[in-house]
């Protein structure tokens, strides 16, 4: 491991402050030193307050806030005197102490300050640096593992044995450091939690983290505990990971994110004697909220699997509890045996912080088992931190779940216009989204771990496939289907129509969404709560002259959806319709054709886009909204309609 430190950028940061959220963002850079808001850092400055006078400020990284992305104000403002009055208390309930860290902030905007600011207040240095560090915390949770640091660091590291964090380790280290040298210290080990490191100077105490780690990861490499790993493929059927994903979520009572891990890493883990090294507990209890203690190994008959995890960890529960209430029990991460893992989020987002979790786990765990044995800490010490009041805040912050979230949603033709704005909305309420369309921009404009875009031609049964196959890979299942993609095709009359025109509307507006319904049914039957939403056109119900190509094929589609409402209307499985006109931001809509037709019907641009009953303008998110409420609640009984989205017809109405 080498030092990320830059004298040129570090000089531009002259305060404190500045200069912490420059080592703070380093620490966070490396995901091997933290993950996803793990670890935190502070540093002691002062501060002039209403009255003119000096006060000691700790500023201690704010919980929420990430490592990697810190800002100035991730850092709580906690004055000094009241943190090491605290330290002195012989005991204090977590949820006072978070209270009273609160009222001891210079500034009640800023974020609650770390669980651990009181035990980063008695460390006698301007600058503390805290990592969960792999390559430490591998040694740690190994038989022997304490005499393995020791033999390593000698005493240039004080060992603190493992306990709970909060007031209580705060306290231990408070006791264990009083009357010690703090100046031949290096820095703090804790037991199967991580790493502490300290000094005057920002660069001396990031480098002594860098430099201590880098020891670790060399011993490691002595000890032969380094993998070797041959690239393997998984095989897994698509559908059984939609059926585990449906099965998952019921169990949850909620829409559930599954996201498959088939690296050749995750596959080698799958083939390891699971029953030994899988089913022992997490590397730090900081885990546990996100991964729970154990995940569930699942065979060919994973119904079974599941409802004997279900069973195993409400026994955990009843072995452990004092007056905690039971969590879900249901799994968080699931091993396919043989096949790579399967991480669950109640959106993507959750899923994917399991998934790396994960892979820094399954990585320490046959590095700690090459080593003698990988050992964690008792079912009793993860259940404290599970069941922790201030853990469970943590999760409860997020108050109400979007509409969608836990939810896939498949859009196609989301590269431009209608299709985007679609893809965007549901997105924004929490659906994880697999936007198709052939143009490759798609790529570009849904490239998050929970939006992603896939290039396709819908015209293409393999392409279908292949979109169907990321898409249950990447987030477990189908859910809704936005059939929406289409081109307006030249207007030529019947007499004169050519083949051509003909054919690529009929393959495009008519076709695609036929082999879109075909691959996509078979998970969506899978589904939570499955809807498909057919985008056709007015030009169905009122056809013009001219547009024989688009409008007929709107009519099949429109036939198609019915149709489709019949026999997919037992599985669960909604199909409605709906018929858009004159949505002019759109690509389809150039300010070339918007004025020429304008002209045609001798009108002004503004009178042409509001040629409607209501007089009004339909734009591309409105028709995102009438989408949004067929795949969701308001059409939750409906299926086989149509509705137009059109400001009114008097054609139609
Ligand atoms: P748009 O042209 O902005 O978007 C359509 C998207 O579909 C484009 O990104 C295009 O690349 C994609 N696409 C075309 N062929 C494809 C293929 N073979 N495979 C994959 N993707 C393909 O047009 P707009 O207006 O957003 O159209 C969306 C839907 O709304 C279409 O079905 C259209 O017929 C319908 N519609 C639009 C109206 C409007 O006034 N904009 C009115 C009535 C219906």
């Amino acid at each position: 491991m080498t030092s990320l430190y830059n004298n040129k950028e570090a000089s531009k940061f002259t305060i404190d402050l500045d200069l912490r959220v420059y080592t703070s963002r380093l620490l966070g850079q490396d995901s091997s030193l933290v993950l996803h808001g793990g670890g935190n850092t502070s540093v002691k400055s002062t501060a002039t307050n209403l009255f003119g006078e000096t006060e000691d400020i700790l500023y201690v990284k704010g919980s929420g806030w990430d490592l990697a992305t810190i800002e100035a104000e991730g850092f709580a403002p906690v004055k000094m005197n009241m943190l090491l009055k605290m330290a002195e208390l012989k005991e204090l309930k977590d949820p006072d102490m978070v209270k009273y860290q609160r009222l001891a902030m210079t500034n009640p905007s800023a974020p609650n300050p770390s669980v651990e600011a009181i035990l980063h207040a008695i460390i006698p240095f301007k600058f503390v640096d805290h990592t969960h560090t792999d390559a430490i915390v591998t040694i740690t949770n190994t038989d022997n593992g304490e005499d393995k640091i020791k033999e390593l660091y000698g005493d240039k590291v004080l060992i603190i044995p493992y306990i709970m964090p909060g007031f209580v380790l705060a306290k231990l280290i408070y006791n264990m450091t009083r009357d010690i040298d703090w100046s031949k210290l290096e820095g703090m080990i804790l037991m199967n939690h991580g790493l502490f490191t300290f000094n005057d100077n920002a660069k001396k105490s990031y480098e002594k983290t860098i430099e201590l780690v880098d020891k670790a990861e060399k011993y490691l490499a002595e000890k032969g505990a380094i993998l070797d790993i041959k690239e393997s493929d998984s095989n897994i059927e698509l559908l059984k990971l939609a059926k585990i994903r449906a099965e998952v979520s019921k169990l949850k009572g909620k829409a559930t994110i599954s996201i498959l891990n088939d690296s050749s890493e995750a596959i080698h883990f799958s083939q390891q004697n699971l029953q030994k090294i899988a089913t022992q507990g997490p590397l730090t209890p900081d885990h546990v909220i996100r991964t729970k203690r154990v995940p569930a190994i699942l065979g060919d008959d994973f119904k079974t699997d599941l409802a004997n995890y279900v069973k195993e960890y409400k026994k955990y529960f009843q072995n452990n509890k004092t007056n905690e209430v039971l969590l879900n029990p249901a799994p968080n991460f699931a091993i396919l045996s043989g096949n790579g893992t399967l991480s669950f989020g109640g959106n993507a987002k959750e899923a994917n912080i399991i998934k790396d979790i994960n892979n820094h786990t399954f990585e320490a765990i046959l590095k700690a088992e090459k080593l003698g044995g990988y050992k964690a800490l008792s079912a009793t010490n993860i259940f404290e931190v599970e069941y922790w009041s201030l853990e469970q805040a943590k999760l409860k912050k997020g108050g109400n779940s979007p509409e969608f979230n836990g939810k896939v949603a498949l859009v196609t033709g989301a590269a431009s216009g209608i299709g985007c704005a679609i893809a965007k909305m549901l997105n924004s309420r929490g659906a994880a989204i697999v936007a198709l369309d052939i143009n490759p921009e798609v790529e570009s404009i849904f490239c998050k771990k929970d939006a992603i875009g896939i290039k396709c031609d819908l015209t293409s049964s393999e392409d279908i496939k292949n979109a169907v196959y990321k898409a249950v890979k990447s987030f477990g299942g189908i859910d809704i289907v936005v059939s929406n993609a289409g081109i307006f095709t030249p207007s030529e009359n019947l007499d004169v129509l050519s083949d051509d025109n003909w054919q690529k509307s009929i393959d495009i507006n008519l076709t695609s969404h036929q082999k879109l319904i075909k691959y996509t049914a078979p998970f969506l039957k899978l589904g939570i709560d499955s809807a498909i939403v057919m985008v056709a056109s007015k030009n169905f119900p009122a056809p013009g002259k001219g547009a024989a190509a688009y409008s007929v094929a709107k009519a099949g589609q429109t036939q198609l959806a019915r149709i489709a409402a019949l026999e997919l209307g037992e599985f669960g499985v909604r199909v409605n319709t709906l018929h858009p006109h004159a949505v002019f931001d759109t690509a389809i809509w150039t300010d070339e054709v918007l004025t020429n037709r304008a002209k045609a019907y001798n009108m002004s641009v503004q009178e042409y886009k509001t040629n409607n009953v209501l007089i009004t303008e339909i734009k591309s998110d409105d028709v995102a909204e009438l989408v949004c409420a067929m795949a969701g609640k308001p059409f939750a009984k409906t299926t086989g309609s149509q509705v137009a989205i059109d400001g009114g017809s008097d054609r139609i109405i």
